[in-house]
């Protein structure tokens, strides 16, 4: 029943490749820090064997000579690693500066990031949107994103777009991603925030701008509701129930920013930050016990009868 989004071995997979120039300079930089890791492993490798072979017992039973306070040997061994040291510190700060792309000042962002335990909500200033884990971003665009959190501190981790930025109450963060390709790039938060850490997972929707422009349109709609007895029976039910207390649906009554925003659930991939495939089978399960599949989740059981459940969750599959 639970969608496992992200295996273990994918997150291993994915952590050496790159949809951005920034996740590229990084993987860059750890090359150089691997190859000269690999250097030092090899000359202590080989002091080491080489000594124990050469001073071995049976070729040279006496003690060899103890050699104590050596000038030069205590210069080398100071200098070349404050040298190296130094070198990748300046090597790093050199790609800090170049990743870290200054933020334009009176520059509104792009994309709002609002960490929730446990679920990211992302709002698009521009197009008036509000959707929930999944952002979908035009690819090959610089975008300005505006971090901040409604409870505890989240930490934003998408490895492929490069860095990470904390997400914490009452400040805001920035980054600039920019995808240099289409594609989906998962992501999780990288700072324990409780005990539904896990499962924050993120997907970052990568496409084409004519998409983009196409999604954004479809986002920016209002929940037309038809004026047939079930869709309107589920919205009695949503708002009877308290759905609408923590959930909006916009272009009916519900305006609650408390839980994900419900106007276009349908159109996201998952359910729960990622936790289970979004279909009506797993929607069902997902409202019958909320605590049996995301123990911890703000999502209350609301104890609904079958009936209520069935209207519910139809009522859902309308939100296109
Ligand atoms: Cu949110 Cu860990």
């Amino acid at each position: 029943m639970i969608y496992y989004i992200l295996s273990v071995q994918d997150f291993f997979s994915r952590m050496y490749v790159s949809a951005s120039a920034e996740q590229t300079m990084i993987n860059r930089l750890f090359d150089y820090f691997l190859i000269m890791c690999l250097i030092i492993m090899i000359i202590v490798i080989v002091m080491v064997v080489g000594g124990s072979y050469r001073y071995r017992a049976k070729r040279r039973p006496e003690t060899p000579e103890q050699v104590s306070g050596n000038k030069t040997i205590e210069i080398i061994w100071t200098v070349v690693p404050f040298l190296t040291l130094a070198f990748f510190f300046f090597l790093t700060l050199q790609i800090m500066k170049k990743i870290d792309r200054p933020l334009e000042n009176q520059k509104n962002p792009d994309i709002d990031v609002i960490a929730h335990q446990y679920w990211w909500e992302i709002k698009y200033p521009a197009g008036s949107v509000t959707t929930a884990n999944e952002m979908v971003i035009p690819s090959k665009k610089p975008l300005l994103i505006r971090f901040t959190s409604k409870d505890v501190i989240h930490n934003w981790w998408v490895m492929e777009l490069g860095r990470k930025m904390d997400a914490i109450p009452g400040r805001y963060n920035f980054l600039w991603i920019e995808a240099d390709r289409e594609g989906t790039f998962m992501g999780t938060c990288g700072e324990y925030c409780g005990a539904q850490h896990a499962w924050m997972r993120i997907q970052v929707l990568s496409r084409d701008q004519e998409n983009f422009d196409q999604w954004i349109a479809e986002q920016g709609k209002n929940f037309e509701p038809g004026n047939d007895s079930v869709t309107n029976a589920g919205l009695k039910l949503f708002t009877q129930k308290t759905c609408s207390n923590c959930h909006s649906i916009r272009g009916t009554g519900a305006k609650s920013d408390v839980g994900p925003d419900l106007t276009h659930l349908m159109s996201r991939k998952t359910l729960a930050s990622g936790i289970l495939a979004n279909n009506p089978r797993n929607m069902r399960d997902w409202i019958a016990d909320p605590q049996g599949i995301k123990p911890g989740s703000r999502m209350p059981n609301l104890m609904l009868n079958q009936n209520d459940l069935e209207i519910i969750v139809k009522l859902m599959e309308e939100l296109k």
